[in-house]
């Protein structure tokens, strides 16, 4: 498939997992992909991908990171927030600072790169790709602060799509299960059983960044022209 010749795209966290193979897949569709990552080691720059090094955490960042790409690819077509970050932690153990750098990352980084891009995306057919999670709307031990932070990127999404739905410009959400990146090794997913997790919360087995990265290809393209204000699951029926 080839559904995005010529588009111009500014995706955060290309540098690993999921966001690096959604940016292999839309350039491979076609698409210049603008990546936007603190860490580009897992991802080489070719003549379609273009690494920008910023925290999207960060708002002076961030704006200049948005402004580089519109001025590089010479303005947007589609953004694609995927770059996040996860920790587990016993509600008793749950320190302001995690709660303040889940929802820095997680939530006031893909908000601050939707604001900053938004003027240069095209009425009429710009696209907007919030990556939240299925833990978003399930419940898990020691999740509380990852999960409240991806409910605040489903919620803010939901209401930026009623926002510039006059524009034509669409948000979607794509959620996932559990996929096999770093952002789920066991260094990060600290006094969990894993095992236990894994099979409970993927009944299908753990996705491949591939899979999810074809999903987010989808809502970005055309197929899915009439999407918007819409959240797609792909957990493999971890909420069965
Ligand atoms: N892996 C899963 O099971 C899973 C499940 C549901 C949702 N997600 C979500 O998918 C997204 C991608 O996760 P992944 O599994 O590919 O993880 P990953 O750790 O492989 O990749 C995350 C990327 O984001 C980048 N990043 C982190 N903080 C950043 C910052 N402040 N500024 C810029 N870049 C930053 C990292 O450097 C990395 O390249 C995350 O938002 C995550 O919450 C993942």
């Amino acid at each position: 498939m080839h559904r995005f010749e010529n588009a111009k795209v500014l995706l955060t966290g290309g540098g690993s997992g999921i966001g690096r193979a959604a940016a292999l897949r839309l350039a491979a569709e076609g698409a210049t992909v603008f990546s936007v990552d603190v860490d580009h080691s897992g991802l080489p720059e070719t003549e379609r991908i273009r690494l920008h090094q910023a925290d999207v955490s960060d708002e002076t960042e961030i704006s200049a990171a948005v402004r580089a790409a519109a001025a590089e690819l010479d303005g947007l077509d589609v953004v694609v927030n995927v770059a996040g970050i996860h920790r587990t932690t016993p509600i008793a153990e749950l320190t302001v600072a995690d709660l303040r750098r889940l929802y820095d990352v997680n939530l006031i980084g893909t908000a601050l790169c939707c604001r900053e891009a938004l003027p240069h995306l095209p009425d009429g057919r710009g696209v907007i790709v919030n990556v939240s999670s299925s833990s978003a709307t399930h419940g898990n031990p020691y999740m509380t602060a990852y999960s409240a932070s991806k409910a605040a990127v489903l919620g803010f999404s939901l209401s930026l799509a009623a926002e510039v739905i006059g524009r034509g410009v669409r948000v979607v959400v794509v959620s996932p299960g559990t996929v096999a990146t770093p952002l789920v090794g066991e260094d990060v997913l600290v006094g969990l059983d894993i095992s236990y997790y894994r099979r409970i919360r993927s009944p299908m087995g753990v996705a491949e960044p591939d899979q999810i990265a074809a999903t987010i290809a989808f809502a970005a393209s055309a197929d899915a022209g009439y999407l918007t204000g819409a959240e797609i699951r792909v957990d493999g029926g971890s909420h069965i």
